[in-house]
């Protein structure tokens, strides 16, 4: 199904926060969106879920204007295309069971839902999930009480319960520790090559948009400035992309990566260490 964003734009007071972006991205791409802070990330993609109205433009899904939704048929949309946060956004007292089985809440009667009368259909689909994700043990805990990469794959499992079209994932990987992005970030493909879902996720560290995303797009001031393949991103794209700083020095491609670097000095007395840890993704906390 054919997707496609046309001028859209969203403004916030005076500032334009999204500037006439116009892209198509194919069923099952995975598309990274990168960009520095305030450059209109977030509000792309929470346009696209409709959680932020644009102020003009438009959303094409097939025939469908995504942009004129409302009712039953913009619930249908949400359910369509899943958000996962970078703080999870699970229920912290609700055990992860019940956490993934919300991810239904859209396919059933409300009332249903909030009586906890989940099917024991749903009930297999959640914990099939939980498998996929490598975290059924924790099935029964409550979701406040497990680590932040266990919360976010959780948040992965509730999306795939939604039996999403599209993942909409911002920063997904920013709160987590270097491996648990990396788990993160390989479920998130995992996800796409197997059952072939639309990825469109923001991503602040080029090295895990590189390595995970077919397609890269950046922003700078509400602006699509980069859209390609990670081997057309070269050092002049990810100026333009990321600008100079205010001291007019170019961004050096190491600042926005999170490899660890270890000094020289401690490989150099090291010789039968194995080789150092090459981390794909973010490490603040
Ligand atoms: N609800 C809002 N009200 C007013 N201004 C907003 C609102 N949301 C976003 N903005 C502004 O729009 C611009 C883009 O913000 P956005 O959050 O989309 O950027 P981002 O690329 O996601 O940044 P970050 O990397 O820090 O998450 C910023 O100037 C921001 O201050
Ligand atoms: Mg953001």
């Amino acid at each position: 199904m054919r997707f496609k964003l046309e001028n859209l734009t969203r403004q916030f007071g005076s500032t334009k926060a999204v500037d006439s972006v116009s892209v198509e991205i194919p069923a099952g791409q995975m598309v990274g969106v990168i960009g520095r802070s305030g450059a209109g990330k977030s509000t792309l993609l929470r346009m696209i879920n409709r959680l932020v109205d644009p102020t003009s433009g438009s959303i094409q899904f097939g025939e469908t204007e995504i942009s004129s939704l409302h009712g039953a048929a913009l619930r249908n949309w949400q359910r369509d295309c899943a958000m996962i946060f970078q703080q999870f956004n699970l229920v912290p007292r609700l055990d992860v069971l019940t956490n993934v089985m919300l991810g239904r809440l859209n396919h059933r009667p409300t009332a249903l839902s909030l009586l906890n009368m989940f099917s024991r259909e749903e009930r297999l689909m959640a914990i099939a999930a939980l498998e996929r994700l490598g975290i059924e043990q924790t099935a029964l805990q409550a979701a406040g009480t497990l680590s932040g990469g266990q919360q976010q794959r959780v948040a992965i499992a509730r999306a795939l319960m939604q039996a999403p079209k599209m993942v909409l994932a911002d920063e997904p990987i920013a709160s987590l520790d270097p491996l648990n992005a990396k788990i993160v970030m390989d479920a998130l493909k995992d996800i796409n090559e197997q059952e072939g879902i639309t990825v469109i996720t923001n991503l602040h560290t080029l090295d895990t948009a590189r390595n995970y995303c077919e397609r890269i797009i950046g922003m700078a001031q509400g602006r699509v400035v980069f859209d390609g393949t990670p081997d057309q991103l070269t050092a002049d794209a990810v100026q333009e992309i990321y600008g100079s700083d205010r001291h007019g020095a170019g961004i050096d491609e190491t600042m926005t990566s999170t490899t660890i670097n270890i000094p020289q000095a401690v490989v150099a007395n090291s010789a039968s260490r194995p080789a150092p840890y090459r981390p794909l993704a973010a490490a603040e906390a």
